[in-house]
């Protein structure tokens, strides 16, 4: 059984104030969401005053991006343990912002997956296909390269949650059908069963990401292989989000 995981990556968005009003609207509305967890992953410079936010509630904190070394002359950078510092469980990890704008190429992302289990944090690993390439018919030669780039047995797989986010879905209000994450999701989910062996890759969750609002969620969360959904933009209304989190709980109960 997996439990969902409903987490929001606020990309650079929220001054402080704003980021504290929100973490106080999710703390008030997800009081009666059973069954999900909750991971937010604000703006690096804001994780420590949000460790104080969560502090009491079930919302876990997560950081957006990391540095592959602990520490050194990396000017502008944040290295993994100072993250951890900070009272973060969670990296994301390959978002395609990070390769697409910031050109990180896939070994320094295998790197980076490396720095977060050894800091002993769970590292949420994105994955996903330009529409170039889903119109080239190249999706899963592409998720299954990313997920050879970025994982291996190496990776402990119970530190380990993968992301599938086509690039083409994301801020873009396009959202991938059920039907075709669903396809997508069970790809990751065999390549997961290769890379590891089947029982880790049945207990490994697969988050959908692009386009997640509270209209499309039951209908991803209904999927078999959709353990819960990355939101971006729904993710920094506290309603939204928290309409999203009740969606998945209603489907994990079985009540939709
Ligand atoms: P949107 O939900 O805004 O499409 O963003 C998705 C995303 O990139 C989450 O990491």
């Amino acid at each position: 059984m997996r439990t969902p995981l409903i987490a929001g990556n606020w990309k650079m968005h929220k001054m402080l104030a704003e980021a504290r009003e929100l973490v106080a609207g999710i703390a008030k509305g997800i009081q009666n969401i059973e069954g999900v967890e909750v991971l937010i992953c604000p703006p690096t410079q804001h994780l420590f005053p949000m460790a104080k936010a969560v502090a009491g509630t079930r919302i876990m904190l997560g950081a957006q991006n990391a540095h592959e070394e602990d520490q050194g002359a990396f000017t502008g950078e944040v290295s993994v343990p100072m993250l951890k510092e900070t009272g973060c469980t969670h990296v994301i990890i390959g978002h395609s912002e990070r390769r697409h704008l910031f050109d990180e190429g896939s070994v320094r992302l295998g790197k980076k997956v490396r720095a977060v289990v050894k800091a002993g944090l769970f590292v949420v690993y994105c994955v996903g296909e330009t529409l170039e390439d889903r119109e080239a018919d190249r999706t899963h030669e592409v998720v299954e390269r990313q997920l050879d780039e970025g994982i291996g047995t190496d990776v402990p797989a119970d530190r380990l949650i993968v992301a599938y986010e086509p690039v083409w879905a994301i801020g873009t209000g396009k959202t991938a059908t059920p039907q075709q994450a669903q396809e997508v999701h069970a790809l990751v989910r065999a390549k997961l069963a290769a890379i590891y062996d089947q029982a880790t890759a049945d207990r490994t969750r697969i988050l959908y990401g692009g386009s997640v609002k509270p209209g499309n969620a039951a209908d991803l969360a209904a999927q078999p292989d959709i353990d819960g959904a990355l939101v971006g933009g729904a993710c920094l209304v506290a309603d939204d989000f928290v309409a999203i989190m009740a969606a998945a709980s209603s489907v994990a109960s079985g009540a939709c």
